[in-house]
């Protein structure tokens, strides 16, 4: 008979406990437990086993590489955040908001790579065939070797993936299978952890490249543990706003390729578009007349820079307490960047609310924005202007110093192809390539930074 284990399991981290916890130990959410069986014989260690027993150790010099290790996918955005294409034999999480267009962006994705000769097998556990008939006729895909299967069982995709031997399997979604092993629902950590364990197998032995689309909870975290990230070769992240159109795919971890890169695709009826100039995108809305509180910043996501307007707004407060909402920044940056804006330049903000926005929707996390940041709120609080036709770019320190901030030539360069004529950027910053097609102004401190590109409202 089989032998049934029951544990309690963290749905935060995946912390396993022999009892019920109210705060979990290791990541201090409460109430996460929840209780799961499972049948020990045969678990994901035992396939584990058979896997680890059959691998020798090999000489790294006699090691062969295939050609066509990395499979392209006919997408270029996709193909770049991915660091050059699928590569065989990976595990690919693509994760994201309900909605936002995962399984649209695959199933173009698989569409493309038929159109390469590869023989892909689309498992949906969601939707019927039917259904996806219908998006595959929007999205104009119609290939001979895309195979489309309804299932939810992890043992009968196996089977099929064996049978069919394709070269890409979409798994839509990981949340909706389940496997005999475990017990407990679908969705749950035990079971997603099961079935991510047996398509690491399936990808690893028969170098077969799985992408997994995963949902994201209400928090924005991947639904399930932490080691579902920990298990796959890269993690996507499908962001944006699904007021607009245009969506964002950025590569959180990545064992073959540069992480931070940012893809942007447009949605229309006929599926995911490429978008070429995302600064276009970025910057079409903003109005030509500088106004105060607005700076544009080029921010280095990836391996390329985008140029993004921020916005501000300071106004007298009616609360006891200010405000600080922060849209697209982080909001502790923001407290710091305040903090040195007071402390160092000498604006009183104690009595005044402060909005601070990243047009576009787009999440900026690295320093080089803080300039931008302090400008655009300096340049409303003091109701004067950052010309329209200059970029900020600089890190700000606790004592009002500019630190320099890496590939400053790249970002010169993608604001000079847009058209900008000014550049404030950090005093150590160097450039080797000095060019007279942009002004460039070094600042060593935050107070120059205003003193150099503010002037007053023309309009
Ligand atoms: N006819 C259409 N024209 C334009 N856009 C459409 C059309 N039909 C669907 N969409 C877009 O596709 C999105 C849904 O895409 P998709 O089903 O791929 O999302 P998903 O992330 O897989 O969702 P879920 O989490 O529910 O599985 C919609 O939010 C909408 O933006
Ligand atoms: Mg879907
Ligand atoms: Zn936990």
């Amino acid at each position: 008979m089989t032998k049934v284990k029951s544990k309690w399991v963290c749905i935060e981290c995946g912390y396993e406990s022999a009892g019920y916890l109210g705060k979990c130990p290791e990541c201090s959410s409460w109430g996460s437990f929840n209780e799961e069986t499972q049948f020990s014989e045969k678990s994901a260690n035992a396939v584990n086993n058979e896997f680890i027993n059959k691998e020798k150790p090999e000489l790294l010099k006699n090691i062969q590489l295939n050609d066509d290790v990395r499979i392209s996918t006919n997408i270029s955005e996709f193909d770049r955040i991915l660091g050059g294409g699928l590569v065989q034999g990976s595990l690919i999480l693509a994760a994201g908001d309900p909605g936002i267009g995962k399984s649209t962006i695959l199933l173009q994705t698989g569409g493309e790579l038929c159109k390469c000769g590869k023989k892909v097998l689309y498992v949906s556990a969601e939707e019927s065939t039917s259904q996806i008939k219908l998006r595959a006729d929007r999205l104009q895909i119609n290939s001979d070797k895309l195979y489309i299967y309804p299932q939810t069982s992890m043992e009968n995709i196996k089977s099929q993936i064996e049978e069919i031997a394709p070269d890409v399997v979409v798994i839509d979604s990981i949340q909706a299978i389940y496997s005999q092993n475990v017990a407990s629902t679908a969705g749950s950590v035990s079971q997603i952890r099961e079935c991510c364990n047996l398509l690491m197998h399936i990808a690893k032995t028969k170098n077969i490249t799985i992408l997994i689309i995963g949902h994201v909870t209400k928090e924005g975290s991947i639904a399930g543990p932490k080691v579902l990230e920990h298990m796959v070769d890269t993690v996507i992240h499908f962001e944006g706003d699904k007021y607009k159109s245009y969506r964002m795919l950025r590569s959180m971890k990545n064992r073959f390729g540069n992480t931070s890169e940012v893809g942007i695709f447009e949605m229309h009826s006929d599926g995911l578009k490429e978008v070429k100039n995302p600064n276009e995108l970025f910057l079409n809305e903003r109005s030509q007349i500088a106004v105060p509180g607005s700076a544009i910043i080029v921010s280095n996501e990836g391996t390329r820079p985008l140029l993004v307007e921020i916005q501000a707004l300071v106004g007298t407060t009616p609360y006891p307490t200010p405000r600080r909402v922060v849209n697209g920044v982080d909001s502790s940056r923001l407290l710091q960047i305040l903090a040195v804006l007071e402390k160092r330049v000498g604006l009183n903000l104690s009595k005044q609310d402060v909005y601070v926005n990243v047009m576009g929707g787009i999440d900026i996390s690295e320093p080089a924005a803080d300039l931008g940041i302090a400008l655009a709120v300096a340049t409303c609080a003091r109701d004067v202007v950052v010309d329209s036709q200059t970029v900020i770019i600089g890190e700000i320190g606790l004592s009002g110093e500019i630190h320099p901030v890496n590939n400053i030539e790249k970002r010169l360069n993608e604001a000079i192809s847009s058209g900008f004529k000014k550049a404030i950027i950090p005093y150590s910053n160097k450039i080797q390539n000095s060019t007279n097609k942009i002004e460039i102004v070094k600042v060593k401190r935050l107070i120059d930074a205003i003193g150099a590109c503010v002037c007053p409202q023309t309009v």
